[in-house]
């Protein structure tokens, strides 16, 4: 949909042309998974797909919401806004009016808001991010209340958690808040500091393959693992202090690792000290030019996430070893929660045909289900259009 066609669609629901058309991206990240509500590393980039929302104010006292990948309408009393509705795809941006009230912003006057996207839903992309991001970011705007954008991810992040349930971390909300064009975000999760490293990568493509089966992350396995990781750290405590599991070198971790008595959280506890470590180390090859490393650390991440974290299952699996066979693959790796979702690999430019060619008849006759194959462009954080 283009933008004009999006501003027709919002004058033919409400009568009225919107006053505000803004973008917030979905993600893909390349390294450092399940790390982030570790304290640990992350490296995403934006994508150049995303949410759209268009907005303006109406004069009364109820939000509508609208969304062109929706069926039904919407409407919140303005009064009603800090309170969940049951399934509805709204609470997403309901969370997200929550937060600033909560943070005492008045608001007075109705809204009518409609939402369009193009992020494949329940690919691991982050559509719901992004969701929340363009909400949070419209009404930064709208309301005139100036938070930053490292802000307004943290309350798109408690959006998520209060509103859809997901214990998530800061890593998609942040990615969608504070891309850069041709940049990944090397984001440390406990202090929120992050480095933009270029990713323009000569001859090489960051290609998404997507699995087609549903990443379950509102199944309740990711806040399982959660809490997993949550235990891990009491159980340290005895032996350590730590707040959190990335605080750990591989090495220390090893010297104390037998204070978990249980042995899932052991496991899970190895996977997040060891991510840590490869993303920190696959940032330094990045930045020294060294795709080939790069690429390896994102194969050995795969496997650590499938042996010791346990969340990437046949469809993953399969994507990722079909990928390894291909010569010109880099690396490649499930990427986001897991549990289905996508797979990120690199990719050199004259592979990439043979790639979504032979990974893709290979998956399809293994799984039974067609898959899908992207050429991620890395693109900006979230943004005003008109
Ligand atoms: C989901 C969450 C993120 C992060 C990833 C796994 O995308 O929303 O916060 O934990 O899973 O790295």
């Amino acid at each position: 949909m283009t933008q004009q066609e999006l501003k027709s669609a919002f004058e033919k629901i409400y009568g009225q042309p919107a006053d505000g058309l803004y973008f917030a991206p979905g993600r893909v990240n390349l390294i450092g998974e399940h790390t982030d509500y570790n304290g640990g590393y992350v490296f995403p980039c934006a994508l150049s797909f995303g949410t759209y929302l268009l907005i303006r104010k109406n004069g009364g006292n109820t939000v509508r919401f609208r969304s062109l990948n929706q069926p039904d309408a919407v409407e919140v009393p303005l009064d009603k806004l800090t309170t969940r509705l049951d399934n509805s795809w709204a609470n997403y941006l309901i969370g997200v009016f929550a937060q600033f009230i909560k943070k005492g912003v008045k608001i007075n006057e109705g809204f009518d808001i409609l939402i369009w996207g193009d992020v494949p839903a329940g690919a691991g992309l982050s559509s719901s991010a992004s969701l929340e991001v363009v909400t949070a970011y419209a009404l930064n705007d709208q309301l005139k209340t100036g938070y930053d954008r490292t802000e307004l991810a943290l309350m798109s992040q408690k959006a998520e958690h209060e509103f859809a349930l997901v214990n998530c971390g800061i890593m998609d909300q942040f990615a969608a808040a504070q891309g850069k064009k041709d940049h990944a975000i090397f984001l440390n999760c406990d202090t929120l500091e992050f480095d933009l490293v270029p990713v323009k990568l000569n001859g090489i493509k960051v290609l998404i393959s997507n699995t087609h089966s549903p990443h379950k992350l509102d199944s309740g396995a990711y806040n399982q693992r959660v809490a997993e990781c949550k235990k891990a750290v009491e159980q340290l405590n005895k032996v350590r202090p730590i707040k959190y599991l990335a605080e750990l070198t591989e090495e220390e971790f090893k010297k104390i690792e037998s204070a978990i008595t249980d042995e899932t959280a052991k496991k899970r506890a190895r996977h997040v000290v060891s991510e840590v470590q490869r993303t920190k180390d696959a940032v330094k090859a990045l930045r020294a030019g060294d795709i080939l490393q790069f690429g390896k650390l994102m194969n050995a991440s795969h496997v650590s996430l499938r042996d010791d974290y346990e969340v990437t299952g046949p469809e993953l699996d399969t994507m990722v070893e079909e990928a390894w066979k291909i010569d010109g693959v880099i690396g490649s790796r499930m990427t986001g929660g897991g549990f289905g979702g996508c797979t990120v690999s690199l990719v050199k430019d004259e592979a990439t045909d043979t790639f979504i060619k032979n990974v893709g008849s290979a998956y399809e006759a293994k799984i039974g289900i067609k898959p899908e194959f992207y050429i991620a462009e890395i693109g900006d954080g979230a943004c005003r259009l008109s």
